[in-house]
């Protein structure tokens, strides 16, 4: 894993928004594997930024969402698909048909789970995925104990996951229960991952993922048998590695340039 720790939390974002467009500038019929979260917020902002005033283009781009709320529709307030529309597909010159998230209110979600991980295949994989982390190691919604081999299926919350996501609900607004979410498996066949953290609530999971051992107790943690994966934290997502400053002689200020 490459470990990039930048000076501050607002340099996280650029960063990675930078490889995204470099990715889809040189790759324009490119397929991004996609994160939710509020981690992904300033990081789509600043793609819709270039597609503005930088002329960067999506039109051949396809992408899937890594995971959906079951219940929820398309048009549910409150589903993945409205969020990502809202926040960064209407700002953008993708072409919608080409954007994919499992259908939350399919009346078979375990068929919708199956038919969703095929249609990855068919489109030829996920060329650069990109992702969040949970206070728990989850990615996507592959909570602990979930096979490192999985491919997309349905998976209960968890209680911490629940009370972590809830700040997106009405305050009396039922939570869903489970999601549809692309595997571990399935995550592990992108070619290249960009993992984002920030702040001191991810600092435990991001040293597991890291540093601990491989573990279905932080499904993160199965990224140390990716060859690509890039990791970008803030100071605070970073506080406790315990090889930090190894990582930051190696690549100074987060930069990236080996130093071998
Ligand atoms: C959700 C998503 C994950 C995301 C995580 C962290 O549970 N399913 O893909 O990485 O939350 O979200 P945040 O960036 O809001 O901390």
């Amino acid at each position: 894993m490459k470990v990039l720790i930048k000076n501050s939390e607002a340099l996280v974002f650029p960063d990675a928004a930078g490889r995204i467009a470099d990715h889809i500038t040189c790759h324009q019929t490119a397929t991004l594997g996609l994160a939710t979260g509020g981690t992904m917020t300033p990081v789509y902002q600043e793609l819709a930024r270039r597609h503005r005033e930088e002329a960067l283009s999506f039109a051949g781009i396809t992408t899937f969402n890594l995971d959906e709320y079951v219940g929820l529709s398309p048009d549910h307030p409150k589903s993945y698909r409205k969020d990502m529309n809202d926040r960064f597909f209407a700002h953008i010159d993708i072409d919608p048909q080409r954007t994919h998230l499992p259908a939350g209110d399919a009346p078979d979600p375990e068929a919708e789970a199956k038919a969703y991980e095929r249609r990855i295949d068919a489109a030829g994989g996920i060329d650069l995925q990109l992702l969040g982390i949970g206070i728990n190691g989850h990615i996507g919604f592959n909570e602990p104990s979930s096979s490192l081999g999985s491919s997309t299926r349905i998976k209960r919350l968890a209680p911490s996951t629940i009370e972590a996501n809830r700040r997106f609900f009405e305050r009396d607004e039922a939570m869903p229960t489970h999601a549809i979410t692309v595997g571990i498996q399935t995550i592990m066949r992108a070619d290249m991952i960009i993992l984002l953290a920030t702040g001191e609530r991810k600092a435990n999971a991001v040293a597991a993922m890291i540093e601990g051992p491989v573990s279905a107790l932080c499904p993160a943690s199965a990224l140390q048998f990716h060859p690509n994966t890039t990791v970008i934290l803030d100071p605070a997502a970073a506080s406790k590695l315990a090889l930090k400053d190894f990582y930051l002689a190696i690549h100074p200020r987060g930069e990236d340039q080996d130093l071998l």
